[in-house]
Formats: structure tokens, sequence, C-alpha cells
């Protein structure tokens, strides 16, 4: 079979260096605009607190207060992700100990867009499955006819009256599902599970950063705030109650403490006032299924990192700029680049780039050349960076508000691009230093413990010893 090689323009190098130049100054956070970011971050959440329905909703959580570390017993915990749908049978020993088992079930694509009742029918199947094959004798084993208590972490943005209960505000991260926004989603899950006659008693709604703020400080106390870095984005913190307006006339004592939701993802949702869209940046959100909303997290998350690539990709194309004559209709697809992608390219050891080879040869049948690699690699390079120190805005609002920068503080962090991504925690530390400078050194990310599965354990049990003690778990 003959072949034919494309010759690259002579000029290609300097092509390629030329792109690379608008890429970097359209993606490039200076330090002083990440201070004006920081500035508007802080007081949406201020906002937020301040009054019902806002863009960055700020949602009490009910759940009042650090866990002490001494929560024990078994503990069920199932846990609705972006991707996948988690069961866990959680034994909490005590000191900041447990065990844990569990299985993960893989989310189809239709599920997240069929109807929200099947949804909730399908998670309460699993974990009829779960607690069938986990019930015998021995350690991490459900006794049979034993009654277990769940926390049920449901990542997207609820607001609550009590802690076992959640309005769906939106749907996030591309789910869509009818019939399910603006409706109790605890009380759609309760229905499914008594279809299915499941010995647990729902006790906790919980979001996922929430879970990981109190798994994170069951393990370090000197952890003060949990951020979710993966298909999604946000951050979660403890709060004076006496500083949530909000619900000032809910009696909590002013006192007492409570973990707040921050929902940042919606940060500059709908006014795109104060973050740096790029073109690609605004095609992803318009194509997407909830324009307009959740500005911050399409800037930052996984699931839309690989797609502003591929968009800039598919611009130079039309440009005629990379992959002359050749068929290029795979990377078309919209969201066919993963973000993975994006890591993989960072991560190439080998000068050739061979990884960036694999993946174009593989997945998309186009040839590349050493200069397009090095070009593709810069790319992924300047929108990884940009996604970090964004979150590092974020992060220190939520510092700068609660003055915890001159003492310091650890940050639980979790999700696919944290602990996947190569150099995005070293980003975000670089980000918070070019914020406060030297003090930026004070906060420090560390990787989390599993809040959706031995924090909505934890919370279940804070909340059980609650309601034993007659304390209140609504007002
Ligand atoms: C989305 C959800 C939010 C969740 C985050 C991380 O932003 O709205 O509830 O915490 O993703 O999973």
């Amino acid at each position: 079979m003959r072949r034919t090689f494309r010759m690259p323009p002579k000029n290609v190098l300097r092509t390629m260096a030329d792109h690379l130049r608008k890429y970097e100054t359209l993606f490039t956070l200076t330090p002083q605009r990440m201070r004006m970011i920081v500035e508007a971050f802080t007081e949406s959440l201020d906002v937020g607190l301040a009054k019902p329905d806002q863009i960055v909703p700020m949602i009490p959580t009910f759940v009042f207060g650090w866990p002490s570390g001494q929560e024990t017993g078994d503990y069920l915990a199932l846990d609705l992700g972006g991707t996948n749908l988690r069961v866990c049978l959680v034994t909490l020993q005590g000191n900041g100990k447990f065990e844990l088992t569990q299985t993960k079930y893989r989310l189809a694509e239709e599920q997240k867009q069929d109807d929200g009742q099947k949804l909730f029918d399908f998670c309460a199947e699993c974990l009829k499955t779960f607690v069938e094959s986990n019930v015998g004798e021995g350690p991490g084993m459900l006794k049979e006819g034993q009654v277990l208590p769940l926390g049920f972490t449901f990542s997207y943005p609820c607001t609550q009256e009590r802690i076992d209960h959640g309005e769906l505000i939106r749907w996030t991260k591309g789910f869509g599902a009818p019939n399910t926004e603006g409706r109790d989603v605890a009380a759609m899950f309760k229905e499914s599970l008594a279809k299915h006659n499941l010995p647990v008693q729902l006790t906790a709604l919980i979001n996922d950063t929430t879970g990981t703020l109190i798994a994170s400080h069951y393990v370090n106390p000197r952890t003060k705030i949990a951020v979710i870095f993966g298909t999604g984005c946000n951050a979660a913190y403890m709060e004076h109650v006496k500083d949530i307006p909000k619900i000032a006339n809910l009696g909590v004592p002013p006192d007492a403490d409570m973990a707040i939701n921050c929902e940042w993802g919606a940060f500059d949702s709908f006014e795109h006032e104060h973050l740096p869209r790029t073109k690609y940046d605004i095609i992803v959100d318009e194509a997407s299924n909830k324009p307009g909303e959740q500005a911050f997290e399409k800037l930052i998350s996984g699931r839309y990192l690989g797609e502003i690539l591929r968009l800039v990709l598919c611009e130079l194309i039309d440009e005629g700029v990379l992959f002359l004559g050749q068929n290029t209709y795979k990377l078309e697809k919209p969201y066919c680049f993963d973000t993975a992608f994006l890591s993989l390219m960072e991560s190439d050891p080998t000068d050739e780039l061979l990884m960036i080879i694999g993946i174009f040869t593989h997945f998309f049948a186009i040839e590349t050349t050493l200069a397009e690699r090095q070009f593709f690699r810069a790319l992924a390079k300047l929108i990884g960076r940009r996604a970090a120190r964004l979150s590092s805005c974020g992060i220190a609002a939520i510092v700068k508000k609660m003055g915890y920068l001159e003492e310091g503080c650890a940050v639980g962090a979790d999700g696919s691009l944290y602990n996947k991504y190569p150099g995005f925690a070293d980003r975000v530390h670089e980000g918070l230093q070019d914020i406060f400078g030297d003090k930026g050194r004070n906060i420090v990310t560390y990787h989390a413990e599993d809040g959706s599965g031995v924090g909505s354990a934890i919370i279940a049990a804070m909340t059980k010893i609650r309601k034993d003690a007659g304390l209140c778990l609504h007002v």
C-alpha cells in the first residue's frame, strides 16, 4: 500500500510557536487578575450566605460541627457521583480509624438523562445487590436482619431544610434526568428503597465536598476546607451559624458551627463578569445542556478541559494549520477528547513524545509531527494550569473570608483532576503564593480521605449521636 507523507510547510515551526503565543495570552492568568477574581469571589460567598437563591448558593448542610473522631459503628454509604455509582459498607472504629468494603457500578450516559425516579430505582437495586452479597459472618459483613443507617452522597446542588432532605436546585455535570429538579431527592430515593424492601434507613443526604470535609477532619484535624476537582468542582467549609444571616430565623444556636456546601462551580454564572472566558469556553458553555450555568466549573473540571483543547484543535484544523490532507472526522465529535489525554500528554517522558503519537494515531487515526506534538503538550499545560490557578482563587476566597491565612490550614482535596493530573496540586500551591505572597505557603492541600464513603458514614454517625442526645437535627 502506498502511503503519502505530508510535508510540513517550511515555516511550520514558527507557525506553531506563533499560535502558541496567542494561546498563552488567552489562557494565562496574571497574579493581579487572580487577586481581582478572589475579591469578587469573596463577595459572592458573602452574598450567598446572606440571602437565599443566590448564584453561589452557599448551602447550609445541617452537619453541625466537627466529628470527635470517636464515632463508631457500621454504616452504609451510597455515592452517586458524576461517573460511577458506589456502594460502601463502612465500619468506623473510633480514633480516626475505619474499614471499608465497596462495589462500583458504572452509570450509562442514558441513565443520566432518563427519568429521575428510574435513576433512584437503579441506585436502590445496586444497594440491594450489595447488601445481599455482603450478608454473612465475620468482619466487613452485614448481619442477617440488621437495619443499617445509610448516608446518601448526592453530589449536586440541593437546598436542605434538614439533613435527610434535599431539593435539587439544578442538575450539573451533564446530568439532565427529568422530573427531578425542584423535588426532594431524599424522598424520591426513599420511595425507591421502599420498592425494594431494603433493611436500611436513610439518615443523611450529603454532598461529596461536605463528606470530604468531615472525613478529612476525622483523620487530620488541621483540615478546615475540602475541595473536589473531578468531573465537577466544588468546596465545603465549616461556618459559624451567626455568620449565616439567611438562616437567622431558624433558631439554631448562634454559637454553633455548620458545614456549608458552597456549590462554587456556579460562581460568575449568567453574569460572566469576572472570569476570563475565551471563545472556546463560550462554545463549551453554549453547547452544553445548561448554558450560562456552572461558569467557574466549566473552566476547571475534568468534564470540560478535554473539550476546550479539542475546540482549539478544531479551529486550527479549519484554518488549515493542523493535519492538512488528513481525515479528521474522529476529532470532530464533541467530548471525544478525554481530559485524561491532557494528563498523558503533559506527562509524556519521551523526547519524541511517543505517548502523544499513540493518542492521535490510536484514537483519532491522525499522524502528527514533533512540532505539533510539542504544541499540543504546551496547550494542555496552558489549559491545565489555568484550571489549577482558578482553583486557587476559590480556595483563597474561603481562606480570606474565614481569616485562615495567618495561622494556616490544611485543605483536603479529592477528585480525578487533583489525584491524577500531573502537577495540579503544585500549580494550586503556586497560585496561592501568587495571590497571598509568601504567606500563601501556609495553605496546603493534601489528598483527602474518601468523603463520599467514609465521610458519609461519619455524618450518619454524627446525626445518630445528635438524635440519641435529643439535639436539634433541623429547626
Ligand atoms: C458539581 C456539583 C457539586 C459537586 C461537584 C463535585 O459541582 O454541583 O454538588 O460537589 O460537582 O462533585
